[in-house]
């Protein structure tokens, strides 16, 4: 097996870890997920996802790869010999792999934005010429140009060994952006009209929960927190055997579900402050946010541009972080699984993505017709591994720690790993392992297969 690396300190292992989490899926797909299903009520639903479900399950995934030591596909082989649960492994790098080829269509639409923002091209613009602008561009040929880019930028990571780079590049990325979101929010809030927006995401309007938003919270709590693909336990594998497992997953889940709530707190006060819909879709970001900056700094032309680009650059950032951890999962499987070179496994990993990357970005414009059940290409995939594989994956996740390591004295091993041992915690977690997360999990998707409609 080849030598794994360990990350240098315990805040490395936080902030690398949250800098999986943190990304697209909190300050883009958060917000239009909320937006779409109902606002407050939906923001309750997605904390008890977090706490129920997604927190366990990011322990889990820890305590497999710091066991396995290994890649996600390897570490069910090692944990479990002669069993089934390979699959796991596998259906992980898969959903990975569709992951990346969709995310980095918008991780490409924020390079566009920061060209936008270099050549000062927001200044002087009302809310309608956002509108038009992100129509026209995202169903134009662009964004393939900035989906290659920001592809390259990927993979020129991932061949140069990630370990160090992801963690120095985390501790340095992790707090700007935290001040900056937090900024943001304090002038999204004081901007005229943005009461509007804050009520929409403090009033529960609990008519409006119905078992889709149940799935789509429970969806978006997963992919917010990099859950149910093996991404946490492939860095878990470069845990040092010191650090405390259920202490680090809750500073993270912690981290992740903080930013994903001021986010919210930019967008939809933003949003109704400009009179823009709050059910705008994969859009919503991308139209608000430009808005936002032209009226918090209308007289203060420099602070705006400035402003702007720091937030785009940061914003690229956060989302390369994420797609540098998802691509190392899949890079990690083909290079050691294959048997071919990091380098090669990279560069097939790269290359496919971006072909089929294409098809994704290119379903805003001229493949809009192309519908799988009724929805766009983009759409589909984001339905797809969102909605179905990643629950499914936590799921499964849940099953194997639950039931086939609790019994074999891994998960008390693991979990007692700085010698102290919670007993209350240690009981909660087996039971929201082995029985509430799969359950929970298991209705809530039969359900979404129509079997008590
Ligand atoms: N959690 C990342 C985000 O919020 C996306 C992601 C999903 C990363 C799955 C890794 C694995 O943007």
């Amino acid at each position: 097996m080849t030598k794994r690396a360990n990350f240098g300190s315990k805040l490395g292992v936080v902030l690398a870890s949250a800098g999986s989490a943190v990304g697209l899926g909190n300050i883009w797909r958060f917000p239009f997920e909320a937006g779409n299903n109902g606002g407050a009520a939906f923001i309750i639903v997605y904390l008890l996802c977090v706490a129920l479900l997604g927190l366990p399950v990011m322990i889990a995934e820890f305590m497999i790869g710091r066991r396995s030591r290994a890649n996600t596909a390897e570490a069910y082989k090692i944990l479990a010999p002669r069993t089934q649960w390979k699959w796991v492994g596998r259906l992980g790098v898969l959903t990975g792999f569709l992951i990346l080829c969709y995310y980095g269509v918008v991780a490409g639409w924020t390079l566009e934005y920061i060209m936008q923002a270099i050549t000062n091209s927001f200044a002087g613009h009302s809310k309608e010429y956002f509108t038009q602008h992100f129509v026209e561009f995202s169903s134009g040929y662009r964004p393939l140009i900035w989906l290659v880019l920001f592809s390259l930028f990927t993979h020129f990571v991932i061949v140069r060994g990630v370990e160090k780079g992801i963690e120095q590049s985390s501790k340095i990325m992790m707090p700007i952006l935290f001040i900056l979101i937090i900024v943001l929010v304090v002038f999204a809030v004081m901007l005229p009209g943005a009461q509007k927006g804050v009520d929409f995401l403090i009033r529960p309007d609990w008519s409006k929960v119905t078992p889709k938003v149940v799935l789509s919270a429970m969806g978006q709590a997963f992919f917010s927190m990099s859950l149910g693909m093996g991404c946490l336990c492939t860095y878990a594998s470069y845990f040092s055997d010191k650090t405390n497992l259920a202490r680090t997953a809750g500073s993270v889940s912690l981290i992740d579900t903080f930013v994903a709530l001021l986010s919210g707190f930019i967008i939809f006060p933003a949003a109704f402050a400009v009179g823009i819909q709050p059910n705008a879709g994969p859009s919503l970001v991308f139209i608000t946010l430009p808005n936002v900056f032209q009226q918090a700094f209308g007289g203060a032309p420099v602070l705006a541009y400035v402003f702007s680009l720091l937030f785009y650059v940061l914003l690229a950032m956060a989302a390369l972080t994420s797609t540098i951890s998802i691509h190392e999962v899949i890079t990690a499987y083909v290079h050691e699984t294959w048997a071919l070179s990091r380098k090669k496994a990279a560069r097939i990993v790269t290359s496919v993505c971006i072909v089929i990357g294409v098809f994704c970005a290119l379903s805003f414009g001229p493949l809009n017709h192309v519908r799988f059940f009724g929805m766009s290409i983009f759409d589909f995939f984001d339905y797809l591994t969102a909605k179905i594989m990643l629950p499914t994956g936590g799921m499964l996740i849940s099953i194997f720690a639950g039931w086939y390591l609790d019994k074999r004295g891994v998960f008390h091993d693991e979990l007692s790993s700085d010698g102290h041992l919670h007993n209350v915690l240690y009981r909660t977690l087996v039971i929201l392992l082995k029985f509430v997360a799969p359950v929970a999990i298991f209705l809530i998707l039969l359900n979404e297969l129509g079997f008590f409609i």
